[in-house]
Parts: structure tokens; sequence; C-alpha cells
């Protein structure tokens, strides 16, 4: 990576920074003789800073000013003449808000586009007449006024094109020839469709035998040099850090803090969706935490910014078998946990998350709470999904059966706004949770077809 940057990109990146979350010690955006800085020198994760958020005191009262120019850009139809760049960015649910995410020249994105997810009232009392069936969730939930942002509506299937559409326009401006991550499986697919738009190389290293079918297929077919590393997702993450630093490679996965930055868009797009109104809860689940870090970072924002005047607080569901951030929590944070992961939501079979150190900061500030639940609950949660038209993988439907224990528990009162997040698509575990008996085989007839509507 070592060809000069354009003047223009220089310039632009020339204004970021990276803090350490741990020392707050700073660096610069992009290093001088161009190599990768992915942690500081004491070994924490970093934070990307630029001026639209360093001195929020200078632009609070453009608070209109800032509502409006989103608005105008989410109003564009959503066809336009192909080929549109300027149009393509202001219709990306990440490249949108492009001040609040990264300051790079528009025409070196990497975009599909993406983001623009549905967020579906499914409350006792928000589901509309034309959602009658959606309103099961919400009796399920116990909650009356219930959205979910279902981010598996994003062209790969999974909220982690938001990270990747940043990461891989960051590899691009640096020239990287090669970029690589660790994944349980949307990371991936993700990863290994932007490299492919952009031209580049992508490896992937996933956990044998681990990965969702649907996901893995994703990989192969995008073109990813795929290996399977005989071992579990965090043994993956490790290789990939040595690989990386070893042979030049640029990593992406969201330890990369330029993919926590494009992540940040779901806040942003939840927002703009509710006409810029913070909701009580926003609950999502949780593994590496890399997400937690980056919606928290988005509403945190957003409040310096003056978009909105409180933070939502912060629900993350862990699965009971995966949950070293909840037996964190239990202890008052006093030390970080790890696991040996074991879940039937492979998305989130996790047991020594990257993130710790960014999501703990969001749980803290949002006076939020940690929960965890069992697979036999996010099983019966992602059936009520499913049965309801809208469905998702797994791992998302940890959301659902948290919002449910916490409502339980009291927790959240059913009167309270809540947000949940649902990370995947249906269609990329087509395995876990599916009903037992499948479609049944009848003779060409209607006796046979009255057999099976009355058994
Ligand atoms: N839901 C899904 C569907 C995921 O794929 C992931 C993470 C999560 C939730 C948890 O998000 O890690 O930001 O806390 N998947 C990563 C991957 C690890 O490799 O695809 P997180």
């Amino acid at each position: 990576m070592n060809s000069p940057l354009a003047p223009d990109v220089e310039a632009a990146l020339s204004v970021v920074v990276l803090r350490c979350v741990e020392c707050a010690a700073c660096y610069p955006g992009v290093e001088e003789n161009r190599s990768s800085r992915y942690r500081c020198d004491c070994g924490g994760v970093l934070d990307v800073e630029h001026p639209f958020v360093s001195h929020p005191a200078s632009i609070s009262s453009a608070r209109t000013a800032w509502r409006q120019l989103f608005d105008e850009r989410a109003a564009i139809p959503p066809i336009w003449p192909a080929g549109d760049n300027r149009t393509l960015l202001d219709y990306s649910g990440v490249w949108r808000y492009r001040e609040l995410i990264l300051p790079v020249p528009e025409q070196y994105v990497v975009s599909r586009p993406e983001g623009n997810t549905g967020l579906y009232p499914v409350g006792k009392e928000n589901c509309g007449a034309g959602r009658t069936g959606h309103r099961q969730i919400g009796l399920y939930a116990g909650v009356d006024h219930l959205f979910l942002k279902h981010e598996g509506e994003n062209p790969t299937g999974s909220f982690k094109d938001r990270g990747m559409t940043v990461g891989v326009t960051m590899a691009s401006l640096l020239g990287a020839q090669a970029v690589a991550c660790a994944s349980t499986g949307n990371t991936s697919a993700s990863l290994a469709s932007y490299a492919a738009q952009a031209g580049m190389r992508s490896l992937v290293f996933l956990p044998a035998g681990n990965v969702a079918s649907g996901k893995l297929a994703q990989s192969l077919a995008y073109g990813a040099t795929t290996i399977q590393v005989a071992g579990d997702f965090d043994d993956a993450m490790r290789l990939v850090e040595r690989v990386c630093d070893e042979l030049g490679i640029y990593l992406l996965n969201s330890l990369n803090p330029f993919r926590i930055e494009g992540q940040k868009a779901i806040g942003f797009e939840i927002l703009q969706q509710l006409r810029w109104l913070a909701p009580d809860w926003l609950v999502l689940p949780a593994g590496n935490l890399g997400n937690t870090s980056a919606i928290g970072k988005a509403f945190r924002q957003a409040q310096q910014l003056s978009l909105i005047n409180r933070m939502p607080r912060f629900a993350a569901i862990q699965a009971a078998g995966a949950n070293p951030f909840y037996r964190s929590f239990t202890r008052g944070f006093e030390r970080r946990e790890q696991v040996n992961a074991s879940t039937v939501a492979s998305a989130i079979k996790i047991g020594n998350p990257v993130s710790y150190t960014r999501a703990r900061r969001v749980i803290e500030e949002s006076d939020g709470i940690v929960e965890e639940v069992t697979d036999a609950e996010i099983l019966a949660a992602k059936t009520i999904i499913d049965r309801a038209g809208i469905g998702c993988e797994p791992a998302s439907a940890a959301t659902l059966a948290g919002i449910r224990k916490l409502v339980e528990r009291g927790v959240i009162s059913h009167h309270e706004c809540v947000v949940g997040i649902l990370t995947g698509h249906l269609l990329k575990d087509s395995q876990t949770g599916m009903p037992q008996q499948g479609s049944v085989v009848v003779e060409t007839n209607i006796e046979a077809v009255r057999r099976v509507l009355l058994a």
C-alpha cells in the first residue's frame, strides 16, 4: 500500500484521528508510511474522530439544517438514472449521513447502495390495520409500541453491509490489494461482495463447521478465498489479526474502526424513520459487540449535534451459552470475562468479544442493561417473527426473546417505545429452528388436498 494518496483523499483524511478507547492516545487516521493501525500501542481498540463531532458547540445550533439535509436526501425516488454517483450516495442509508460517517471525496465510495431497511411497527398498539399478523409479535413481547428494524434487508442480507461499504472504501483509498476478516458468516459474505465490487482479493477465516450454509455459499459465490479454521470464531479472530499484520492485508473485522463508523448509520436511519425522536429502548443481539458500540456511538453523536435530546436505554442480548458480556455486566463490569461459546445462534457464538470496551461504555452511559436468553427462548422468538411473515435468522431473534424477558422482569414497561434490531435475513440459515414437519406431497386431485386440510 505504498503509492501516494490522491491529494483530495489526503486532504480529506488529514482531519481524521484515531483515539484509543482505553488510554485516549491519539494517532493519525492514516499513518505517514500508510501502514494500517487497528489497535493502540497499549492494545486498546480505536475510535474514529473527525471535526464534525469533535466540536459540537459550533454546530449544535444547526439541528434544523442537519435534519433538513438528511430529509432532502432521503426524499430521492427509489429509481434513478444508473451511474449517477451523487444520487447513489444520497440514496444509500449510510452515505446519506456522510458528514457524520467519513469525510471522503464522493467519487471513491464503494456502495451497493445499502441501508433503507424497513422499520416495522409490530406492537400491540402501533401495528395498524394492515398488519394484524405482525401484532402477534407485540403480543408476544408484551409491548404496545414496538418497532423491528430489519437489517436483513441489506444487499447481502445482514447489517454488516453498512460497515463494509465504509471499510472497503477505506481499503480502496489506501490502495489495498487484499482484504480479510474472521467471521461467523455475515461479515465474510459482506466483505466478499464489496471486495468483489471494488476488484480486490478477499480472504475470509471461518470457524470450521460453524457457519450457516447460506452465508458460506455467499462467500464462495462472491469469490472469496474461504479458509475454514479448525477452531472457533475467537481462534479465527486471533489468526486473522496475525495474518493481516504479517502479510500486509487490510483487516476488515469490526476491530477496524472505520467499519464501526458505517454501522452507526443504523442509528441515524432509525432516528430519521422516527422523525428524529429517540425511542425509550434500543434492543439488539450482541456477539463481538461491534454493533452495540456503533449504534451507541450514533445516538451519542446525534445527541451531541442536538438532533435528539436524550439517548435511548440500550439492552444488549446474548445467548446464554455465549454470554461473556452478560457475565461482566452482572459483576458490575469489574472484569472482562471470556467463555467457550456454545449456542444454536451461530452468528453470535463468540466467547471473547473484540469491542468489549466500546460496548461497555454504551451500556454505562445509556443506563443500559445486558441480558441473556436460552437457545429455546431464541428459537421460540424466531418462530413468532417467522410466522408473522417477517422472518429472521436465529441470532436476530435474541432481540425479541430479550425484549419479552425484560418486560416480564419489569425492566421494560409495556407503554415504553421499543426499537429492536433484526440483524440478518431468514435465508441466511434455513436449517436452524425450521418447522419439523416439511411440506406434503399430494396426488393431483381435490380429495387428497381435502385430507391434508382436515389432518
Ligand atoms: N446478529 C448477526 C446476524 C450477526 O451476524 C452478528 C455478528 C451479530 C448479530 C452480533 O453483532 O458482533 O456486532 O455484536 N456477526 C459477526 C460476523 C461476528 O462475523 O458476521 P456484533
